[in-house]
């Protein structure tokens, strides 16, 4: 394990190797069971995860721009230390910047980590004013494992709010549903007037755009097309968004092709509503974990 890594310093024969989206550096990870996934420097971006059947388990835009400082469409882009809009970039700093290999390892049950760090240096500084250090750890197994971790390395308290992006591969939006969210309170980003959720299955017609508070720990997307379900399980991460920009709003994004929102659903795991205060030499976790099973399988 080395703290000050160079890429290829992570890398372990079969297991992590070089690969590229574009112009950006990634790692791509493997597990025995022939699972794979791809994590893009920028950003700490996981930008494909397969399972052992080779089907692809996130969503990733054929217009999506591989370029340094743009932002990366599908995949799960991390957001800090600002969810959505404000006075810092949207969805914050860290999913443009480069973050730093850090170290890896093939854990005694197999899993397969790769961990990369964000430190503020003087660019990010200027743009909000306090030290700080993210870690993102990313464990393959029979399970894709994000641990996001923030520490105030400073001497002030600042708050912040952290979300797991993840855009997941649906067959149909019209027949995918979201299950767990009902009795979490919501805030609609689309005017719509805040209110307690009461749906068993959220399904999708419109433009969804909606943050749910205090969700229990397992959400789960049901995707009757693919006989699948994709259990999300999560931990430290009270928050949950729903997003699927529907065929207006598709057509206005031009790294989301017109028809892709048909195979996308965003449900992002998070800290939104209210901050985490962090106090000076503290640290914050965050932990998601996905699954995919069968439909019919228990979870
Ligand atoms: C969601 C927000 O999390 O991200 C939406 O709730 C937003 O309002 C969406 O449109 C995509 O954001 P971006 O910056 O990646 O286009």
């Amino acid at each position: 394990m080395n703290r000050e890594a160079r890429l290829d310093a992570l890398f372990i024969p079969g297991r992590l190797g070089p690969a590229a989206r574009g112009g950006l550096p990634a790692i791509e990870l493997r597990h025995a069971s022939g699972a794979r996934a791809e994590l893009a420097l920028q950003g700490a971006h996981v930008t494909a995860w397969q399972g052992a059947d080779g089907a692809d388990r996130l969503f990733l835009s054929r217009c999506s721009r591989f370029q340094a400082g743009v932002p990366i469409r599908g995949g799960v882009p991390v957001v800090f230390p600002q969810f959505g809009a404000g006075p810092l970039p949207q969805h914050g700093l860290a999913r443009t910047r480069a973050w730093r290999p850090v170290r890896s390892a093939v854990e005694a049950d197999g899993a397969v980590v790769a961990v990369l760090a964000l430190e503020s240096d003087e660019a990010l500084l200027a743009l909000w004013p306090h030290p700080f250090r993210l870690e993102l750890a990313v464990a393959l197994a029979d399970t894709l494992s994000l641990s996001l971790a923030v520490e105030n390395t400073g001497t002030k308290p600042f708050a912040f709010q952290a979300a797991l992006h993840t855009y997941f591969r649906v067959s149909d939006i019209a027949g995918a549903r979201v299950i767990g969210l009902a009795g979490s309170a919501f805030q609609d980003f689309l005017g719509k007037l805040p209110g307690l959720e009461r749906r068993e299955a959220l399904a999708f017609d419109a433009e969804t755009d909606r943050l749910f508070t205090g969700v229990p720990d397992v959400v789960r997307i049901e995707d009757p097309g693919a006989r699948r379900v994709l259990r999300i399980e999560k931990r430290g991460m009270p928050d949950v968004v729903v997003w699927n920009p529907w065929i207006d709003k598709a057509r206005c994004l031009e790294d989301l092709g017109d028809n892709e929102y048909r195979t996308m659903v965003c449900v992002e795991t998070g800290a939104i509503r209210p901050p985490i205060g962090l106090a000076p030499g503290s640290r914050w976790l965050g932990r998601t974990v996905f699954r995919a099973l069968q439909e019919g399988a228990p979870g």
